[in-house]
């Protein structure tokens, strides 16, 4: 038996005020999104931006469903829209950013699992990596790549597909 250990790097940031210019504006929108979502079933709110490329800022949040799995997450609204907008221009980077009254001190947005594995998709049809940005209550979270928060995912690959 051989045990292996991931590594991976995360930045933490106190306000937005301590990063770039560009992630500002993705927190402001992503927040901003937040505040549309239509989420009358659960009540927590997610609002995502993108940024693309071509730098173009696209945002989504979430849309529930009276028959639950009809609705849709955030990032998977900013993501498709931008993808439906702006065909194979490459994601740069990706805010989240969650309104409910019982988030708990210290906590940040999570991506869901499926999320993560769109946000996956995008970032291999580009190449480079996707600027993660984590907004949360007390701190903000950033990674730079999906690796670090969907280690062994599933790959097109496996498809016997390129494109
Ligand atoms: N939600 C998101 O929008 N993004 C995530 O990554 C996690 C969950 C939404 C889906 C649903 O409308 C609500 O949060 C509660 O799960």
């Amino acid at each position: 038996m051989k045990e292996i250990e991931l590594k991976f790097k995360v930045s933490i940031y106190q306000s937005p005020e301590e990063l770039p210019e560009y992630a500002q504006k993705l927190i402001h929108l992503a927040r901003e999104a937040a505040k549309r979502a239509y989420a009358p079933y659960s009540g927590y709110l997610v609002g995502a931006s993108v940024l693309l490329e071509n730098g173009e800022f696209i945002t989504g949040n979430n849309q529930e469903n009276a028959a639950y799995p009809s609705g849709l997450c955030a990032e998977r609204t900013a993501l498709f829209y931008a993808s439906s907008k702006f065909p194979k221009i490459a994601v740069r980077a990706l805010a989240v950013s969650a309104l409910s009254g019982e988030m708990l001190p210290g906590e940040f947005a999570k991506p869901c699992g499926s999320c993560r594995q769109v946000i996956a998709e995008y970032e291999d049809l580009s190449g480079s990596p996707i600027e993660i940005i984590l907004d949360g209550s007390s701190a903000i979270t950033v990674v730079n790549g999906i690796d670090t928060l969907l280690p062994f995912r599933f790959k097109k690959e496996y498809l016997g597909k390129k494109t």
